[in-house]
């Protein structure tokens, strides 16, 4: 009994997705399901049900990872495990898919290699990690906190005054952010991690559902700070200012500009900024702006963090802090390969292509766990609002590739460069 015996069920899949995008949903169709909001948490009780009907068994560890465990009949159950994740975490009015694919569709493949009767080839994990968005501070989080991966002290800062930390969320789920170090698992526990996920960006379509994604974007993270001198709005003359929103201005145009014009494939996004004192009648004394830079390769990278640094320090009283630096990794050849061998058996046209968006999968390529990740579609490449839509039966053929993969890199006898473990 082959690969054949999997029937992924379509309809099950698509009312999953259905149901859970209704959790956080708000008028205009997009999801307000931030990390550890009250929606989020009501998403997480959701995916703990459906994946304890299916079996497995599920518990949350220091960072509020939900891990669910399949172990197989035979074979010892200490054996590594194959991890099969994503989120369930949005970004403000985000969309019903980003995350949430990949976990529905990791169930469903699940389900449906139990259904075959195939033998779970190994352990298997489904993985919900924590703020994969980064809506505390930086993003991938729980793959992060359960890789070793956080920076010193990351879950104790917030990006804002008005944003909670994350240590101040675990406190409210009861959790003690002091032992976020027993999320940390060993690389050598996995012997491969998959996650499927939309594409998020123009290339995939109905002729070509499924994408085989073969590396990962440089990607930083910095805090732009910008200080002038506060003051009263009615009796400063305006010569006498040194208004620090002024100047930000000045550096959010120049950054533009140097990224519009750098001839390379950099790109460069202030998402937010903060005013302080941030009222009517007070002449604005500090700007605090959150930059997000990526490129596919680092001597851009390099060259653009240059650029944008020399840009801010043409003003007074401003500079930026690297708060994230991560990506910029290959997915493991292997698997690529295992994917290809199951879209071209099933007839699935695919092609092969680079992720310009992060994803926890990175986290565990950059522990040296053998990963893969499977992109289908979004309805012209729109995604992070309410307007991201998905095909059904792209979703039904990402869970068959899943599947297969599954099988065949846990049935691999031995952990080679290049399948998995
Ligand atoms: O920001 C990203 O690349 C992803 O959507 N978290
Ligand atoms: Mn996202
Ligand atoms: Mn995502």
């Amino acid at each position: 009994m082959g690969l054949s015996a999997i029937r992924i069920d379509a309809h099950r899949l698509q009312k999953d997705l259905v149901d859970l995008g209704g959790i956080g949903e708000v008028p205009g169709g997009g999801l307000v399901r931030m990390a550890l909001s009250d929606a989020d948490l009501e998403a997480r009780r959701w995916f703990k049900n459906r994946m304890e009907e299916a079996g497995f068994r599920v518990r949350e560890d220091a960072a509020a990872n939900i891990i669910g465990r399949l172990d197989p009949l035979e074979g010892s159950p200490s054996s590594p495990c194959i991890g099969v994740g994503s989120h369930i975490d949005s970004v403000p009015n985000g969309g019903k898919f980003d995350g949430a694919l990949g976990l529905c569709v990791g169930l469903e493949a699940v389900r449906a290699i139990r259904e075959s009767g195939l033998p779970l080839p190994c352990p298997l994990e489904l993985l919900v990690f924590t703020d994969e968005e980064g809506s505390h501070y930086a993003g991938t989080f729980g793959s992060r906190a359960m890789l070793d991966l956080l920076l010193e002290g990351e879950i104790y800062r917030s990006r804002s005054e008005d944003q909670p930390s994350l240590s101040a969320d675990l406190l409210r789920m009861g959790k003690d952010p002091d032992r976020i170090a027993e999320a940390i698992r060993q690389p050598t526990e996995f012997r491969a991690f998959l996650e499927v996920h939309i594409e998020q960006g123009p290339i995939l379509n109905a002729a070509i559902p499924i994408g085989i994604v073969e590396g990962m974007v440089f990607l930083e993270r910095h805090i732009i700070r910008v200080a002038g001198q506060s003051g009263h709005a009615g009796t400063t003359p305006m010569q006498l200012r040194d208004d620090a929103l002024v100047k930000a201005a000045r550096i959010i145009t120049g950054i533009h500009e140097a990224l519009v014009h750098s001839g390379t494939d950099m790109v460069g996004t202030i998402g937010n900024l903060q005013v302080y004192p941030g009222v009517f009648n007070i002449i604005p004394g500090r700007v605090d702006m959150f930059l997000d830079l990526r490129a596919m390769d680092e001597l851009t990278l390099d060259s653009g963090r240059n650029t944008i640094r020399e840009i801010v320090e043409s003003e007074t009283n401003a500079q930026t802090e690297l708060i994230l630096s991560k990506g910029g990794i290959s997915m493991d050849a292997g698997i690529m390969q295992a994917i290809e061998d199951s879209c071209r058996e099933r007839a699935i046209p695919c092609t092969r292509m680079g992720s310009g968006a992060g994803h926890d999968a990175m986290s565990f390529q950059t522990r040296g766990i053998p990963s893969g990740m499977v992109f289908i579609p979004c309805e012209e490449g729109k995604s992070h609002g309410p307007e991201e839509a998905i095909r059904w039966e792209d979703a039904a053929r990402s869970a068959q590739v899943l599947a297969d993969v599954v099988i065949r890199v846990g049935s691999a006898g031995r952990r080679e460069k290049g399948l998995g473990s």
